[in-house]
């Protein structure tokens, strides 16, 4: 893993729009990146094989995407990108991570759990569907816990 830079931004989007239901635009990844946010790719050989992106505030910090270009899913690199991120975050002294996820985003809510995630909460109508709106699932890696080899 090493840090995205504005040069990967167009690669990034494009496995963004290639794997995400719900994809962010370009100019959401150059705000993370102007915003001083934890921008992080994973590249072999040359080629991007997925990033995530973790927004630090106070003693916390929120994953606010992560994504595997399709040729490479289900082979780890998920659960990899994310252990990655929960090291930068123990690095930086933050006390735990969270996000929010889709009910029906049944592969990210397996992957969250395996790596430490629990569910602790639920925000009503928070994402908007084809059908209207859907609830966002909160989930919360303790770092202490991390810290202790628990998670
Ligand atoms: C979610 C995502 C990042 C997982 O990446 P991945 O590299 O395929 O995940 P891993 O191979 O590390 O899988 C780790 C575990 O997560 C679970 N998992 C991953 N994909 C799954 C799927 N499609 N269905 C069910 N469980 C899944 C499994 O428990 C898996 O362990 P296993 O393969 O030993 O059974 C990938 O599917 C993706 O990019 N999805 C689109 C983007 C997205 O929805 N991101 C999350 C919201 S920002």
């Amino acid at each position: 893993m090493r840090n995205m830079t504005p040069e990967d931004i167009d690669e990034v989007h494009g496995i963004e729009l290639s794997v995400q239901a719900y994809p962010w635009t370009r100019g959401n990844f150059i705000d993370a990146l102007k915003y001083g946010y934890v921008c992080c790719v994973d590249e072999d050989n040359g080629a991007l094989r997925g990033y995530a992106i973790m927004m630090p505030v106070v003693d916390e910090a929120e994953l606010l995407n992560i994504s595997v270009a399709a040729a490479h899913q289900r082979k780890g690199l998920g659960k990899m990108i994310i252990k990655e991120m929960l090291q930068k975050a123990l690095a930086m002294n933050l006390k735990r991570v969270y996000l929010e996820v889709r009910p029906s985003n049944v592969a990210a809510i397996a992957l969250y759990r395996r790596s430490g995630f629990e569910l602790i909460g639920v925000r009503r109508d928070y994402y908007q569907n084809a059908n209207g709106s859907e609830d966002a699932l909160v989930m919360s890696c303790d770092l202490s816990g991390e810290a202790n080899g628990q998670a």
